[in-house]
């Protein structure tokens, strides 16, 4: 039988504990993968420092040619060894071309770019996972970014969210994840996809992906997670592969530090991450004030019912509210962000030094990006352009304050509203 082959697209301080993760898990499975993990790296110049070789100078050298020496990426996941199997590749497409499973771990503001170059050179039968915390708005509506890359490169996508702050996983403490994916059957002899959450302990995964006689390109449409049909062909894998189904994601993702649970509620996993962004920034607004953790708390409550709120306003035919109020990737990823995120402690500092979010994001994180500016203001003009601001006032209250139209004294009384409303 033939083995799966891993890419991880993006290297940033997720990119790289994910790589490292799925690294891990590849030589530990030789059965079902091929244990070289490639991971694309957006190539730089880097200094290296001299605790990995007293004889460092000044000079620039390539990041890549510094992970797979060194195997740290010094600049975005620094003091953390990574595994030799995992080999940095500044191109995208070589990196991609023989992957059967493409993990996307990039901040979504470079998304569109990489699809472009990826479309037409990736293997048709590929599928991917999305662990990008944010969602597409465009002139059409909004969408997931695990649609949105499975539309541009014509594969289905699920997505990966959780609590996890990347350095505490990649120090290997304890965390917990959610998968969700729920492909179309690819054969018609095959159940589909069942609404239902399917722990991955219980080993009785609901959404297999059955592999077919042959590997033609099969029109099967999935609706997406707004009820209607996607546009992607699936091409069916070939019969040789194993199955990429929950058990085979699970035994790429889960570690005794990290533990999964695999659903189908793709719609719900995405929104969470994309969502508990914005609350994230609010949370960081009123402990930069210093107001304390009830008023923390207040922000992360109100948050939560905004969030279940627009999953069920807008992507009603598929989410699930327990995705929100039960899975790593709803309110416990709501937490943790709110408690120490980049989103979090950014906000926190804008308004401690009465600087924009954005200032802080260039002086402190060291070339790591933030995910919840661009989302409240892609959520806002979603929502304004459906005159749906008023009901969601903590969202909208996150955007007119990045915007200076309200300051963080407003929020008790803007949301105020929202005990009432929602
Ligand atoms: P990051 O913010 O650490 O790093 C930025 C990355 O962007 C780097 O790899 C850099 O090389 C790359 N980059 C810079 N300019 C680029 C360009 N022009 N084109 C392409 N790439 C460019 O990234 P991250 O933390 O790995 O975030 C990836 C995703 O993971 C985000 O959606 C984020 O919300 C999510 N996430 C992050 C964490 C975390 O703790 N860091 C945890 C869970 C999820
Ligand atoms: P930040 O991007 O705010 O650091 O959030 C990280 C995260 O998504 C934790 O689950």
């Amino acid at each position: 039988p033939k083995k799966h082959k891993v890419a991880v697209i993006g290297s940033g301080n997720w990119g790289c504990t994910i790589a490292k993760i799925v690294a891990e898990n590849t030589v530990e499975h030789p059965e079902l993968f091929d244990p070289e993990v490639q991971m694309w790296v957006f190539e730089e110049d880097v200094v290296l420092p001299k605790r990995l070789d007293a004889a460092a100078t000044d000079d620039k050298l390539k990041l890549t040619h510094v992970i797979n020496t060194y195997h740290e990426n010094i600049k975005y996941l620094p003091n953390i060894r990574l595994p030799v199997n995992l080999v940095a590749n500044p191109s995208v497409v070589d990196a991609a071309h023989d992957a059967t499973l493409l993990i996307f771990n990039l901040p979504h503001q470079f998304i569109g770019n990489v699809c472009k170059q990826l479309n037409g050179n990736i293997l048709p039968y590929a599928r991917g996972i999305s662990c990008i915390k944010g969602v597409n708005v465009s002139d059409d509506g909004i969408s997931l970014f695990s649609e949105w890359i499975g539309d541009a490169l014509g594969i289905y996508c699920g997505s990966l969210s959780g609590a996890n702050l990347a350095t505490e996983i990649a120090l290997e403490k304890w965390s917990e994840t959610t998968i969700a994916y729920a492909p179309p059957p690819v054969d018609h002899s095959e159940n589909p996809p069942s609404r239902d959450r399917t722990p991955n302990r219980s080993g009785t995964a609901t959404s297999s992906e059955v592999t077919p006689r042959d590997a033609h390109t099969h029109d099967i449409r999935h609706l997406d997670a707004k009820g209607q049909a996607s546009k992607t062909k699936l091409t069916p894998l070939p019969a040789d592969y194993p199955p990429l189904d929950h058990n085979t994601l699970s035994a790429l993702f889960h570690r005794p530090y990290f533990h999964v649970s695999t659903v189908t509620d793709v719609a719900g996993v995405s929104l969470s991450g994309a969502l508990k962004n914005i609350v994230a920034l609010a949370a960081g607004f009123v402990e930069g004030r210093g107001w304390g953790d009830n008023a923390k708390a207040a922000v992360m409550r109100v948050g939560l019912m905004e969030m279940v709120q627009f999953g069920k306003e807008f992507f009603s035919e598929t989410v699930h509210t327990t995705t929100f109020t039960e899975e790593s990737a709803g309110v416990a990823d709501l937490i943790t962000s709110c408690m120490g995120g980049r989103n979090f402690r950014c906000a926190k500092l804008a308004i401690e030094r009465g600087v924009p979010v954005d200032e802080v994001e260039r002086t402190e994180l060291n070339g790591q990006k933030l995910q919840g500016t661009t989302t409240a203001h892609e959520v806002n003009s979603f929502l304004k352009a459906r005159g749906a601001e008023s009901r969601y006032p903590l969202f909208t209250a996150v955007h007119d304050i990045l915007l200076g139209r309200h300051k963080v004294d407003d929020i008790p009384q803007l949301v105020a509203r929202s005990a009432h409303n929602i």
